[in-house]
């Protein structure tokens, strides 16, 4: 459900609040009043809610109060009434058990908050991984006018007179440290080189990736996503969202005229050609689920297979946000992909994507490659089906070995994290180099929370080979900064019942990338007999937030939203407050 602004009135929503008569407008106007609102800012001007997603417990989103200062700039100007509020905040290096667990109770919060008060459009402030698909998430489910700014990414980090990537270059470190090739001094020193300034990651890990996401949906300004926080520009275009903001609630340019079916698609090829992360896939899923958009695991496989890589940015590539952004940042690639779009797609601007990429130019081409000559001919995300994956995995071939997209091997299994940890630097583990790592028990319920554990590191004995990577496979997912032959996501997970659960240490394992398959080389009656004999773990939360999650969470495939949160409830309040 949804009010149109009253055209006739001239009135948005903020009047069913602001607006009334006697005592409960009265009271919804002095209450704020002890903040000096003068009593015209209560005439019915478009009344624009800043949902900030800051917090010091979140280095990624910790300048954000900043940004919505310049917002609010664009706000006044236009003749809006900016209100900021906070949102729940989700800080990926921090929280745990993992800040996935807490997506949905965060877009909960956002969406609550949105349709509770007198808001008639919305600026979303994020930037850390889940912030972003979280806010979108419970925006969505209100459907007002609505436009993001993300907190853009970190400066470059330096090491030893070189950029390091944020994440990348942590993974790359720790197993130079296990390998012996890297003392515990240096790496010392590269933890402190690596985050200069405010912002998020600054590598094409999930941040970048869902930044880049909802401008690719159609949500945020072109060209803002891979602004650096300390940018200059970042603030300009904080203060440009304020205007825009405003002129959306006059036109009543809800989220749900721009995250359409074209929309998803848009973001789905962006992703191959950016090498985003694998976790944009769950997110999109979400949030399409929110909209009503029938968007499916497969079509990620269908719509980015035969796309190319374009961004030369970690971790499928060689630099970093900061020179993604001087090389022209995410119009100058979307240019290149052309006809590829959806151009007509509506966006925040009110103008068709065509508009908004028209003007953009590459200034190096050493970072985002034309077309017809990419990077990696094959970047989009692959989506695996067999026994062992019955409603789906993925993997991303871009970050991935070549020779080990096809391999066949001993699975060596683990029931939990907690097991790998024990054992993966024992010596007397029986594994090399051809066998498949297999880790239970790190999906969306499993966990809980669907971490991003997926990116097991390698037994020492490979490492002192000096081999980097070997075929993993879960039900977790992994940081958008990792690489690696890592197949994610299985569906349904170890603790769902899933094939996952019944693979035993010794079992021949096939990943064929190409084939899109994923088997489990046991015979069916050998797995009929270990699933009768299978019994769900318990899952130790009897109470609050997680025992909810675990008895509503939907599998990876479906995007890992609470089941009683897919769609919408729009912003109609029946019923007052006194
Ligand atoms: Fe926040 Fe990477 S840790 S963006």
């Amino acid at each position: 459900m949804a009010n149109p602004p009253d055209k006739s009135s001239g009135k948005f929503r903020s009047a069913q609040w602001f607006g009334l008569p006697g005592k409960d407008g009265f009271i919804h106007r002095s209450s704020i009043k002890n903040q000096g609102w003068p009593a015209d800012l209560f005439d019915g001007r478009p009344v624009i809610g800043i949902a900030n997603s800051w917090s010091d417990l979140n280095p990624c989103n910790a300048h954000l109060r900043d940004v919505a200062e310049s917002v609010k700039r664009g706000v006044w100007e236009l003749g809006g009434f900016p209100l900021e509020f906070p949102t729940m905040s989700l800080g990926e290096p921090i929280m745990r058990p993992t800040t996935m667990l807490f997506r949905n109770l965060m877009a909960m919060d956002v969406e609550e908050s949105i349709r509770a008060n007198p808001l008639d459009g919305i600026v979303l402030l994020s930037g850390c991984d889940k912030t972003t698909p979280a806010q979108l998430m419970g925006a969505a489910s209100v459907d007002l006018p609505t436009i993001m700014l993300t907190g853009g990414p970190m400066l470059n980090g330096k090491f030893k007179g070189g950029d390091i990537g944020s994440g990348t270059d942590v993974w790359r470190f720790s197993e130079e440290v296990r390998a012996g090739r890297m003392t515990a001094g240096e790496f010392l020193d590269a933890e402190a080189g690596m985050s200069r300034s405010a912002g998020h990651c600054s590598t094409m890990g999930t941040a970048s990736t869902m930044a880049s996401m909802a401008e690719a949906l159609g949500m945020c300004l072109p060209g803002s996503a891979a602004v650096p926080a300390p940018d200059a520009n970042r603030a300009r275009f904080a203060h440009l969202t304020g205007r825009r903001i405003v002129q959306m609630v006059r036109e009543d340019l809800r989220m749900s005229r721009i995250l359409t079916r074209q929309a998803f698609e848009n973001a789905i090829r962006v992703n191959a050609c950016i090498g985003g992360s694998t976790n944009a896939v769950v997110h999109l899923l979400a949030l399409a689920g929110r909209m009503g958009v029938a968007l499916e695991l497969k079509d990620f496989d269908r719509l980015g297979q035969e796309l190319p890589l374009l961004a030369n940015v970690q971790p499928s590539g060689k630099y970093l946000m900061e020179e993604f952004y001087y090389a022209g940042g995410l119009p100058a690639l979307m240019r290149e992909m052309g006809a590829l779009l959806h151009l007509g797609a509506v966006t925040v601007t009110g103008k068709p994507v065509r508009d908004n990429i028209a003007d953009a130019r590459c200034y190096n081409r050493e970072v985002i490659y034309p077309f017809d000559r990419p990077l990696k001919p094959q970047a989009g995300i692959a989506v695996l089906r067999g026994n062992l994956c019955p409603d789906g995995a993925v993997i991303k071939p871009s970050a991935a070995t070549p020779k080990l997209m096809k391999h066949r091997g001993r699975a060596v299994a683990f029931e939990s994290i907690e097991d790998f940890k024990a054992r993966i630097d024992d010596p007397a583990l029986d594994i090399d180099e051809t066998c498949v790592m297999v880790l239970k028990g790190a999906g969306p319920r499993g966990y809980p929370g669907f971490p991003e554990v997926g990116n097991l590191p390698l037994p020492p004995r490979v490492l002192a080979k000096g081999i980097t990577d070997m075929v993993r496979i879960s039900d977790a997912r992994m940081s958008g900064t990792a690489y690696g032959t890592v197949v994610l996501h299985v569906s349904p997970e170890a603790a769902a019942g899933g094939t996952l659960a019944l693979v035993k240490t010794g079992d021949m394992i096939e990943l064929d990338v190409e084939a899109r398959r994923l088997h489990l080389d046991v015979p069916d009656a050998e797995l009929n007999q270990r699933r009768a004999a299978w019994k769900p773990a318990p899952s130790g939360y009897a109470r609050g937030y997680a025992k909810l999650y675990i008895d509503h969470v939907n599998q990876a495939h479906r995007g890992a939203d609470l089941d009683f949160l897919v769609g919408k409830s729009g912003d109609v309040v029946t019923r007052d407050s006194h």
